[in-house]
């Protein structure tokens, strides 16, 4: 059996910094092990501009202890009114790494995102001849569409035509959580991939319902059935270049979880890795994990991996925080339910 595991050091491409208390908290979490992260831009207010990416991005580097090296990848907030040259300079000089659609009311803080898709036509256009990428949250908003439902309908009502009336775009589904996006993802060119988090190969909506209803096992694009998490874990471990890690680590203070109307997010920077290495060795994978978490991520965006390593080791469970306490309050860590026997040393 193997005991000790050498990986390329993992980048996370898909991550929730937040900005000041919770920032300077979570920062560390994330840097002790990935060199580099997609920073998502849903801040209030939103990251919208290069000027705006530029700030956030020196607020993140102020907030890194002089100990640590990381290097956060910027995105722009798409909204209707976004000017293409804003995007296409800031991506040109190395500011901005991709750019994140959101449609309107899908998820936290997305209330200036997209409402009519034909409005951002003209700058995914010039996105896609300066090969700057997409990053999609990918559900409907309409009401009338089961929430269990949203991201297959999305697929079909708005990424398909998006994809089709704009060639040439490179698109990553973020998040995905369902069979069908793993089915759209793997029939489609390789200008598709598609990101999958931690906690959607563990979890699926049990967790969060049966027995009591478990705040910290909520998340956007919500857990679905066990079938849609198996078809993630098939996809996950296959060594398919198209999919490749994307924490969505994304932390609330517990008092903004564990009420009446609680946020989404699940926050699983501290303990990804060693989650990681349980679920790929739960499916004979092990050798495939490196793929997943460090080299098919700056393959679709075109970097190099990165040129150093992380080794974990195997031994008797490792004790992980059950919260990280930040100035605004204790963000809990999720609980994948089993022993972590995978540490990074
Ligand atoms: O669960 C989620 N939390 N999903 C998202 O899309 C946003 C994120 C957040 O910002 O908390
Ligand atoms: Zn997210």
């Amino acid at each position: 059996m193997t005991e000790t595991l050498t990986l390329r050091r993992p980048d996370d491409w898909h991550l929730h910094l937040r900005d000041g208390a919770v920032l300077r908290a979570v920062l560390p979490e994330t840097a002790r092990h990935f060199a580099r992260a997609i920073v998502m831009p849903n801040l209030v207010p939103p990251v919208m501009t290069a000027a705006d990416a530029r700030a956030y991005r020196d607020r993140i580097l102020a907030a890194l202890p002089a100990d640590m090296s990381f290097e956060p990848l910027m995105t722009l907030y798409l909204t209707e009114d976004t000017d293409p040259d804003d995007v296409v300079s800031a991506h040109a000089e190395g500011l901005v790494t991709a750019v994140k659609l959101y449609p309107a009311g899908a998820t936290t803080n997305s209330a200036s995102g997209v409402r009519d898709f034909g409005r951002v036509s003209g700058v995914l256009e010039r996105m896609a001849e300066a090969g700057v990428p997409l990053c999609v949250h990918g559900e409907v908003t309409d009401p009338d569409i089961d929430i269990f439902d949203r991201e297959a309908v999305f697929i079909d009502r708005v990424l398909d035509p998006i994809r089709r009336a704009t060639p040439g775009l490179r698109v990553i589904m973020e998040h995905v959580t369902t069979a069908d996006a793993v089915d759209y993802v793997t029939s489609a060119a390789r200008d598709l991939g598609a990101t999958i988090t931690t906690h959607h190969l563990v979890i699926n909506r049990n967790h969060i319902l049966a027995g009591g209803i478990r705040p910290h096992y909520y998340c956007l694009p919500v857990a679905k059935r066990e079938a849609h998490r198996r078809a993630l874990r098939a996809a996950a471990t296959s060594g398919d270049p198209r999919f490749f890690l994307g924490t969505d680590s994304a932390p609330h203070v517990d008092a903004a979880k564990e009420t009446a109307c609680g946020c989404a997010g699940i926050f699983t920077a501290t303990n990804t890795l060693s989650i990681l290495a349980h679920v790929f060795e739960e499916d004979g994978a092990l050798d495939r994990l490196e793929g997943f978490a460090s080299l098919h991520g700056p393959a679709f965006y075109g970097l190099a991996p990165n040129a150093d390593t992380i080794t974990l080791k195997k031994g008797a469970p490792t004790a992980c925080p059950e919260r990280i306490e930040t100035a605004d309050g204790p963000v809990t860590v999720f609980d994948p339910g089993f022993d972590l026997h995978w540490r990074v040393a």
